[in-house]
């Protein structure tokens, strides 16, 4: 790793936004329990984050998806690898994403967990790309908007790598 991405979000800002984010959260769910659904890998380190800023009863699941194509588009075709290990008919839920790109993923994992009869299903996105969207999703709680840029740290990754950064930057003179 010999460049360090430019910060966009820096680790204070973010905190503060995670804070925000779990107090709107902790308010609109107030009295009842949440089952909040992580989507591996990229959104680990900002779940870990939120979930901690909730005062709730909280049940932590987690699903893996991923989608053909190469690194830095998505054909759209959304594939899960790793599936809940719970039923949520009649759950509180909540899917937590690091970013809603095209949307497609999103789109799929409404689709998918809706068919399992949750009492209500929600979204949340640390990052949204509203230029990017390629189909109607509509999340519930986003951290911030984001232009076209290819960002990454706080979970984000470029090629496996840059996950761990406390901050979300954008890599300059990448190959991507
Ligand atoms: C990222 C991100 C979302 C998806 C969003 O995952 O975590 O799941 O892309 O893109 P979309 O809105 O265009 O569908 P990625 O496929 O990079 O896998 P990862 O989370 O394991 O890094």
């Amino acid at each position: 790793m010999d460049q360090l991405p430019r910060v966009l979000f820096s680790e204070l800002k973010i905190k503060q936004r995670v804070q925000e984010l779990g107090a709107t959260i902790g308010f609109d769910y107030k009295g009842k329990e949440l089952t909040v659904i992580s989507v591996l890998k990229g959104s680990f380190i900002f779940f870990a984050d939120l979930i901690r800023q909730l005062d709730l009863p909280i049940s932590c699941e987690f699903m893996g998806v991923s989608s053909y194509g190469n690194k830095t588009t998505s054909t759209g075709e959304v594939k899960l690898t790793l599936d809940l290990t719970e039923p949520l008919n009649g759950k509180h839920v909540i899917i937590v994403e690091d970013i809603v790109d095209t949307g497609l993923t999103m789109q799929y994992l409404i689709n998918n967990l809706q068919t399992r009869k949750p009492a209500t299903l929600k979204t949340c996105a640390l990052l949204v790309k509203p230029d990017c969207l390629k189909c109607d999703v509509h999340i519930d709680y986003i951290g911030f908007n984001l232009g076209k840029e290819f960002v990454v740290g706080y979970g984000l990754d470029y090629a496996g790598l840059y996950r761990h950064l406390p901050y979300i930057g954008i890599l300059e003179n990448a190959d991507y």
